[in-house]
């Protein structure tokens, strides 16, 4: 006989589920706040996760170990422009910066880097609830999940990062926490795969290419173009690639 997946509350205020495997956190998470109401930072991971979804309706492969969390957020961040893919970016950046180490980074929007050699170890996926609450989605390899462009956040000779119930609860508390997101411009700003060099992207209005210089004040992603202007990319940007001029 099989056992149905075990699901246990492993804090109450606000809540933290722990499931033994799931589909898709993010999935469950927006069918229990239907089901039944749960407060801002209401949050859940999974074990196991078979149908995990990526950006824009790609899937998600998850192995035994790597994170796979969902929250819920009825605001937008408190304290800062940036939207909360971003802020996501940045706190996870900083967990694993304290833990791990240095080596990390984002590759604008979503996408959390090992640096060198390039590696996608996580990605975030936000996505808006209507009425002004976000569902957000959080994938963290620690182990690789053997993708082609993915990697590991285990690496030889590098410390551990924090464990599978540790991660989720520190990324829980530091997405709640009172003080907001300060710092977050120049942090990620420094943390831009890229920078400084050319990439291609796309946009509904079209291709573009530009050098990568940082983030302005809402987030934006700023370039120089080749004609010498400036200017800047949405959050909604998708498919930037680093190409050689
Ligand atoms: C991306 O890089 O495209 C975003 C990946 C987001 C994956 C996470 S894993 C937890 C949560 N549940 C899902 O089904 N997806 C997100």
């Amino acid at each position: 006989m099989s056992q149905s997946p075990e699901e246990r509350l492993l804090s109450v205020d606000p809540p933290l589920f722990q499931l033994s495997e799931v589909g898709s956190t993010q999935n469950w998470l927006k069918e229990r706040h239907r089901q039944s109401w749960l407060p801002h930072g209401a949050a859940v991971f999974a074990d196991i996760q078979t149908e995990g979804r990526g950006r824009p309706g790609n899937r998600w492969t998850h192995r035994p170990g790597n994170l796979a969390m969902s929250i819920l957020l009825h605001s937008d961040p408190a304290g800062t422009t940036f939207p909360w893919t971003l802020v996501v970016a940045h706190v996870v950046l900083s967990i694993l910066e304290q833990t791990v180490g240095s080596g990390f980074g984002i590759k604008y929007p979503n996408d959390l880097y090992w640096m060198e050699p390039e590696a996608k170890v996580g990605g975030i996926l936000v996505e808006s609830s209507g009425e002004g609450s976000y569902f957000v989605g959080v994938g963290l390899n620690r182990q690789d999940p053997e993708l082609p462009g993915a990697g590991a956040m285990i690496r030889k000779g590098r410390p551990l990062p924090p464990d599978p119930i540790e991660l989720p609860k520190r990324l829980q508390e530091a997405l709640l926490s009172p003080e907001g997101f300060a710092g977050i411009e120049p942090g990620l700003s420094n943390h831009l795969l890229w920078k400084d060099q050319w990439v291609v992207w796309s946009l509904p209005e079209g291709p573009g290419m530009g050098k990568v210089q940082g983030l302005d004040e809402r987030g934006h992603l700023k370039l120089l173009f080749p004609d010498d202007a400036s200017g800047t990319l949405p959050v909604q940007v998708r498919g930037i690639r680093k190409i050689d001029p």
